[in-house]
């Protein structure tokens, strides 16, 4: 059943410390590469949603043991030649396009054949960009309707090294590669164009043979066989595509301010922040640290009295790929036109999001020029909304949930807001925090 998320008056002002949950991307990453690790993993604040959950019932289906507790997590990896390959193993992504793609490039050893399906929204995603590298090591494919789930995957024994080039800048498919390296003799070799370089970090700090030489667009990345995976700790810092929702809350909102806790601020996800900045947004960080190889800070906003339009630079485009739902309402209340281009790739997640971000600003009242792959918006500083606006039909898909939500409480107006579990995919305590800004 589709829960209805009624919202009929704007946030009151706050000024709040908060923090929220795990760094979604790290938490997949942490559960897949702990069951390949040689003993037991035990991660804190990893993300407990159902992204996360699926990745655990994803390894424990290849015969991985984990202890999911309250306050932590434990894998008991097996090696890295550990997974149990039974005859018809299912493997549920769910919601998942990371848990999806990263998990075929652990998959291309496999001996029998495994199944992955996904969700409706799943279903209708691209994962012809990871079978089309990972075909290359010698790892079969059959892909319904060529390109979708559910797909077959059977592994080779003796994995060839490729040489791939990543055009679109798509951190799963690199990532994908980059775990079937690790499983293959010989040098892999990818030059990537920048994105999210979580998996590289973990790579790093666990000794593995990777390599990365930073280019001005992108990178090399050479890979090779890993021996053996030690277990490891980790403490997941808080994710900013969550607190991304915050941030913005309090740049459109008069004089409040907030102060989240913890958060990495890997440069790879920063995006959101340096063009909020540009946007004219009062944001710091403090308590900057490195932890793990990762960037972590406590982020610190206040109210922004003048936003300004912004002609988006694309190379900010993949840092803030998950944010620009966000973005756009900035941008709604920015005084003039703002353009963002080269974003064919919204259209490609959990669901067409250019089309939505566009569709949200109208039934806003604000006017936009959309194309398949850019998106101008006329901002209306004076923005109020006086009707009745009713977001459902988007393929659950949890960031136009929680953007509506950050629009309702910021702009006005009667919002209905269908499917309020899509929250549970990436940021269950969303509606808790939001609630306690009101105490
Ligand atoms: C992710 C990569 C991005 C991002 C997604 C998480 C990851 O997707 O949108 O939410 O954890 O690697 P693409 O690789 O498709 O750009």
């Amino acid at each position: 059943m589709s829960k209805i998320f009624v919202i009929k008056k704007k946030i009151k002002n706050f000024e709040k410390k908060i923090k929220v949950s795990g760094d979604k991307s790290l938490s997949i990453r942490w559960v897949l590469l702990a069951s390949i690790a040689d003993g037991k993993s035990r991660s804190f604040n990893l993300l407990n949603s159902e992204d996360v959950k699926a990745s655990i019932d994803a390894v424990k289906k290849l015969g991985i043991k984990v202890k999911l507790q309250k306050n932590f997590c434990e894998v008991f990896g097996k090696g890295l030649d550990g997974y149990n390959y039974k005859n018809n193993i299912v493997i549920n992504a769910k919601n998942s396009g990371t848990l999806g793609r990263l998990i075929c490039g652990l998959l291309v050893n496999t001996k029998t054949k495994i199944k992955i399906i996904g969700d409706k929204s799943l279903s209708r995603r691209d994962f012809k960009r990871v079978s089309d590298p990972l075909q290359k090591f010698g790892v079969k494919f059959l892909l319904t309707k060529n390109k979708n789930l559910p797909l077959n995957i059977v592994g080779n024994k003796k994995l060839r090294p490729i040489k791939y080039y990543e055009k679109r800048g798509s951190a799963q498919v690199k990532s994908s590669i980059i775990l079937a390296g690790l499983r293959t003799e010989g040098t892999t070799l990818i030059k990537a164009k920048k994105s999210r370089n979580h998996t590289e970090l973990l790579c790093k700090y666990l000794k593995l043979p990777i390599t990365v030489s930073r280019k001005k667009s992108f990178d090399i990345i050479k890979v090779k066989k890993a021996k053996k995976i030690k277990p490891f700790n980790y403490h997941v810092p808080s994710d900013i595509s969550s607190a991304a929702f915050f941030i913005v809350l309090t740049c459109l909102k008069d004089n409040s301010s907030i102060r989240i806790k913890n958060v990495n601020i890997n440069p790879s996800r920063i995006g959101l922040i340096i063009i909020l900045k540009k946007m004219g947004a009062n944001i710091s960080f403090k308590n900057k640290k490195l932890y793990k190889g990762e960037f972590v800070a406590d982020i610190f906003v206040k109210s922004t009295k003048k936003l300004k339009p912004i002609n988006c630079p694309v190379r900010l485009n993949s840092s803030s790929i998950d944010e620009f739902l966000l973005i756009f309402l900035v941008a709604a209340k920015a005084k003039g036109v703002s353009f963002f281009k080269n974003l064919g790739e919204l259209n490609q997640k959990e669901s067409p999001r250019l089309k939505w971000g566009s569709k949200i600003l109208n039934l806003m009242g604000i006017k936009t020029v959309c194309t398949d792959n850019s998106i101008k918006i006329f901002g209306n500083d004076k923005i109020t909304i006086n009707k009745k606006i009713i977001i459902k039909d988007y393929l659950k898909d949890h960031r136009i949930f929680m953007s509506s939500v950050i629009a309702a409480l910021s702009f006005g107006g009667e919002w209905h807001i269908h499917d309020k579990n899509s929250i549970n995919t990436s940021f269950p305590s969303f509606l808790k925090i939001l609630k306690n800004l009101q105490k």
